[in-house]
This record gives structure tokens, sequence and C-alpha cells, in this order.
């Protein structure tokens, strides 16, 4: 039976394309879309605003009428949307797909709180890949990473504006959690001029910015002798959205708990 998901956030990067991606996905089907009250969203059909084709569903501003009338909840809106959705899902006892990053303690003590009556998945990066990669990365780090130079490699697109990218961010805190490091006082962040030898409990950082590269990520375990390298590609923002509609699909079949992507792809 298709699963019918809500998309809060529709209006936005994220929510558009996760409507893109339910409409082709013959497992689900759009049952609701919402954004923001007064933005110019809402009113239109949400497969329009996607770039899908019309689908028949209005974007609307009621978040709860909506999570009522859904199988499963997918936001990638604002923090300021999470509390009432969190709550309007716990009500509805709808599972909850959340993408929105950011959120401060009270936020997240409402999503803890939904945990308690339904599934919810929080995960800060929605590509199986990525965080197939992070549990490689864990592994690698404790079999040899005391033993090698750990290096992270990253690129991305020339509009990128922040660097390293968050997920190569969270690649070095996992290295240096596994071996019992503190990232901040560990890594290095790119080289120039007279370095001196390389100190093997530093963990290094190097960026790439160019074209349209969507994003790569590579953790280098180097010995002596040999080297273990470990290499993410994305071609396209679309695997976040495919990845957070499978979230929602697995999702809804667990009992009341919160998971993150390991938990799903069993890791
Ligand atoms: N976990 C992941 O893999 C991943 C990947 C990408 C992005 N994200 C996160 O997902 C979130 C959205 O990213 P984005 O790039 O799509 O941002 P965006 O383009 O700014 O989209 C956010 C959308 O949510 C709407 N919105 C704001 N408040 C709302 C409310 N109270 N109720 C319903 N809708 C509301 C916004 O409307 P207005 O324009 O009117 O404010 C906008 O249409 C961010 O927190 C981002 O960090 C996570």
């Amino acid at each position: 039976m298709s699963l019918g998901i809500a998309v809060i956030g529709a209006g936005g990067r994220m929510g558009r394309m996760l409507i893109d991606v339910i409409q082709r996905d013959p497992g689900v089907h759009l049952a609701a879309a919402v954004d923001r009250g007064g933005g110019a969203a809402v009113g239109r059909d949400a497969g329009e605003l996607a770039g899908a084709g019309a689908c028949g569903v209005p974007v609307g501003d009621d978040s709860a009428a909506a999570i009522a009338a859904a199988d499963a909840v997918i936001d990638f809106s604002l923090p300021e949307a999470t509390a009432k959705v969190a709550g309007a899902c716990a009500d509805a006892g709808r599972p909850l797909v959340l993408g929105t990053t950011g959120l401060g303690d009270a936020e997240q003590e409402a999503v803890r709180r939904l945990a308690g009556h339904a599934p919810v998945m929080q995960a800060a990066n929605y590509s199986t890949g990525v965080t197939l990669l992070t549990a490689l990365v864990e592994q690698a780090a404790r079999a040899i990473g005391a033993h090698s130079d750990v290096e992270i490699l990253e690129a991305h697109h020339r509009n990128k504006v922040d660097a390293p990218s968050g997920t190569a961010l969270r690649l070095g805190e996992t290295v240096a959690g596994v071996l019992g490091r503190d990232l901040a006082q560990s890594a290095v962040y790119g080289r120039e001029g007279h370095t001196g030898a390389r100190d093997r409990e530093t963990i290094g950082f190097e960026t790439v910015r160019a074209g349209d590269i969507v994003g790569e990520h590579t953790v280098l375990f180097a010995g002596d002798g040999e080297r273990v390298e470990l290499t993410h590609k994305a071609s396209s923002r679309t695997t976040f959205a495919a990845g957070a509609v499978r979230a929602a699909q697995w999702a809804a079949e667990q009992p009341p708990g919160l998971y993150d992507m390991r938990d799903m792809i069993g890791v």
C-alpha cells in the first residue's frame, strides 16, 4: 500500500526536491504539503511548485491538519516549526522524519517527547552513502587509526561558502572520538610554507572548491608502506531527499523511538 506523506517546508529547496522524489516513487504519495502561513508557496499546487507537474495537492499552512491526513511526515523547514510539528505528530501518532538542523534545547526536547509516542528519524545527513561512509570510517579508525596519519579531503562546488564541509567535520569528530582525541586540538586546516614534519596526533583537512562538484569526501588512513582511502561521491542533491523518503517508509514500520540513519541501513 502506498504511504501518504506530508511534507513540511514544501516551498523550500529540500521541500520541493522531496515532492519531486515522492511523485516519482510508486511506493509513496503526497498526502499533504505545508509551508509558512503568508508565504508565496501557500495555495499553489505542490507538484507544480516542485516542477514535477500538477498533483492536485495544494500547499496549505495548517501543519496539524496536514499531519492528521498523512501516514508519515517529513519536515525540512526551520526550527521554529519543530515543536508544533512534533506535538501534532504525537497527537496523531504519526512517524516523523526530521531534516531541520540548528534545533535549540526546547525543540530537541519536543523531539525526544515525540519519540515516546511515535518513531522519529533524525539525521544531519540523509545520504545513505555518507551514513555508510561514517560507519566504515569509525571501523577503520578503531582498527588502524592509532597507527595511521589521518587526512580528510573534501571537494564541493564553487558557490559553497563554508569550509571544511559539515560532513567533513563530522567525519573528523568520528575519528577523534574513536581515538580519544579532541578535534579542536587535533585538527589542522590546510598547510602552507615551512610546516615541519607531520605530528601523528593531528587530523588534517584539505578543501577543494571548483565548478559544480556536488560533494566528495575521502578519509585517508596512511601508514608506512600502505594506505586505505574511504571515499563517497554525491552526484546529485536529490540523494538527500531520496534518503529521507526511504527513511519515512522505514520509520513507519518501527515502534516508537528515536532513530538515526545508521539504524535504517543496519550499520
Ligand atoms: N539533514 C539533511 O540531510 C539536510 C539536507 C539539506 C538541508 N537540511 C536542513 O533542512 C532545513 C531546510 O533546508 P532548505 O535548504 O530546504 O531551506 P529553505 O529553502 O529555507 O526551506 C525552508 C522552508 O520551510 C518553510 N518554513 C519556515 N517556517 C515554517 C513553518 N513554521 N511551517 C512550515 N514551513 C515553514 C520556509 O518558508 P519561508 O521561506 O516562508 O521561511 C521554506 O519554504 C534546514 O534546517 C537545513 O539545514 C538538512
